[in-house]
């Protein structure tokens, strides 16, 4: 099941945060609050959760006028390749086109590119990383 994650509750969203963190900043070495951008208030923030009510991954998009970036897309690793992520950034996307969005683009590590390209985006060019050091490509979808 995919919920959305309010700021405003401040229990679901710090163990959101956690998640966040523990997925995709502490395998490369960051220290909690390195999970964190400025556009956390602006952003829309959703969660996957398992049968039991788990939290078991992340995602958030937020707009630039008429672009919409996803970012921080994890799931956690035992439930990966189940169709979590796809559920996942479907969900984000819908938010995107209620919001008469018309092209969401990411920055997407080497080894989540394929992903990608099976939830419809497509490959552009590499970027540089804004955390780490793991090659990164732009990956666009039109609506
Ligand atoms: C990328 C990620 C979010 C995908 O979530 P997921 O729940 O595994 O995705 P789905 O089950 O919906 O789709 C999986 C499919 O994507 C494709 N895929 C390609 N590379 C993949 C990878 N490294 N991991 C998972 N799926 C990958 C495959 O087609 C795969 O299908 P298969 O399992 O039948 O081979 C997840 O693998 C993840 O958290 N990775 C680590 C963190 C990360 O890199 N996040 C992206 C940052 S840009």
């Amino acid at each position: 099941m995919i919920k959305s994650v309010s700021l405003h509750n401040e229990v679901l969203y710090n163990q959101y945060l956690e998640l966040r963190w523990l997925l995709l900043r502490k395998p490369l070495g960051g220290i909690r609050g390195t999970e964190i951008d400025s556009m956390e208030s602006e952003s829309f923030h959703k969660a996957a959760f398992d049968s039991n009510g788990n939290m078991i991954g992340v995602g958030r998009i937020h707009f630039s006028g008429n672009i919409a970036q996803i970012r921080y897309m994890a799931i956690v690793k035992q439930f990966r390749s189940k169709g979590f992520g796809s559920k996942l950034i479907k969900e984000l996307e819908k938010v995107a086109v209620k919001n008469d969005i018309k092209k969401i683009f990411l920055n997407s590590r080497i080894k989540a590119v394929d992903f990608y390209l099976k939830n419809g985006y497509n490959k552009k060019k590499s970027v540089k990383p804004s955390f780490g050091d793991i090659i990164h490509y732009r990956m666009e979808k039109i609506f």
